[in-house]
């Protein structure tokens, strides 16, 4: 049995899937979870011996604290979570109905709690564990205005909840030996971005310094030091990984 055990979920696509590999590739046994079962299955055929997989939607209570028992069964412990699964909404503010809102918000931030809350119950017991959880730079933009796959305000404000849930857990986990952090990617090439137009892409190109869109594996770099010893003296922060888009 290898020593460190991580859920990602989200595990399936875009970033979720690249810390799956960024965490292989450093001998980490990973559990990933996705609503997206067949995704899931392709995704990561040939690792059987590192991997576990479930599917499940991370809304669910139930759904969530199975993910954490079979990682535990599995590996033996659970030491880190990286939560990427989310949604996106990009409806324009006058056609956006309560029903759309609220399924955003229990994805996107029901979901948050409910898989930190599952998680950190293993965690308290081993007075031990690193949590990641992911926001999103359109908090400091405000998006801009919903539509043309660009945030809507149900997506701008489910990740602006994150920000508090993140230093809410910090507080109340830090005494038990758990660090909780967040991540803020900018506009990164997953499948979440493909509405975006030509225009809209070569605009968010020309705020970033670094002139370019991040790639999944850019964001998954900083999640996964953010599960590792190296962060183990970091709490309650939020990390931004845009390129220079927003700095200053
Ligand atoms: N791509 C970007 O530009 C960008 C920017 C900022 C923040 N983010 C955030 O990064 C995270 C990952 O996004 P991505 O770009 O990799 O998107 P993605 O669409 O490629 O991946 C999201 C994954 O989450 C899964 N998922 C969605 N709802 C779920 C549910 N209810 N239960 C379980 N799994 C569910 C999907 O099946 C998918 O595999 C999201 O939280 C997103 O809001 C993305």
């Amino acid at each position: 049995m290898k020593e460190f055990a991580v859920l990602v979920t989200g595990a399936a696509s875009g970033i979720g899937k690249a810390c799956v590999e960024r965490l292989l590739q450093d001998g980490t046994q990973v559990m990933c979870f996705d609503r997206d079962a067949e995704s899931l299955k392709r995704a990561f055929a040939d690792q059987q011996q590192s991997v576990a997989q479930l599917h499940g939607d991370i809304a669910i209570r139930d759904d969530c604290r199975a993910a954490v028992e079979m990682c535990v069964d599995r590996f033996g412990q659970i030491d880190g979570l990286i939560h990427c699964a989310g949604i996106h909404s990009s409806r324009y503010w006058s056609d956006l109905e309560a029903e759309e809102f609220n399924r955003v918000l229990a994805v996107n931030v029901t979901g948050s709690f409910l898989i930190t809350q599952a998680v950190a119950a293993r965690m308290a017991a081993r007075r031990s564990g690193m949590i990641v959880l992911t926001s999103s730079t359109n908090v400091i933009t405000g998006g801009v205005g919903g539509q043309a796959g660009i945030g809507g305000p149900a997506y701008v404000a489910s990740k602006a909840a994150i920000v508090g849930l993140v230093r809410s857990m910090a507080r109340s986990l830090g005494p038990s030996g758990i660090c909780v952090n967040g991540i803020s990617p900018g506009v990164t090439d997953t499948p979440m971005i493909a509405a975006y137009s030509e225009d809209h892409r070569a605009a968010q190109v020309a705020r970033s310094p670094l002139g370019r869109i991040g790639t999944p594996d850019d964001i998954a770099g900083v999640a996964c030091f953010l599960v590792s010893s190296g962060a183990r003296h970091m709490t309650g922060e939020i990390v931004i990984v845009n390129g220079g888009a927003t700095f200053g």
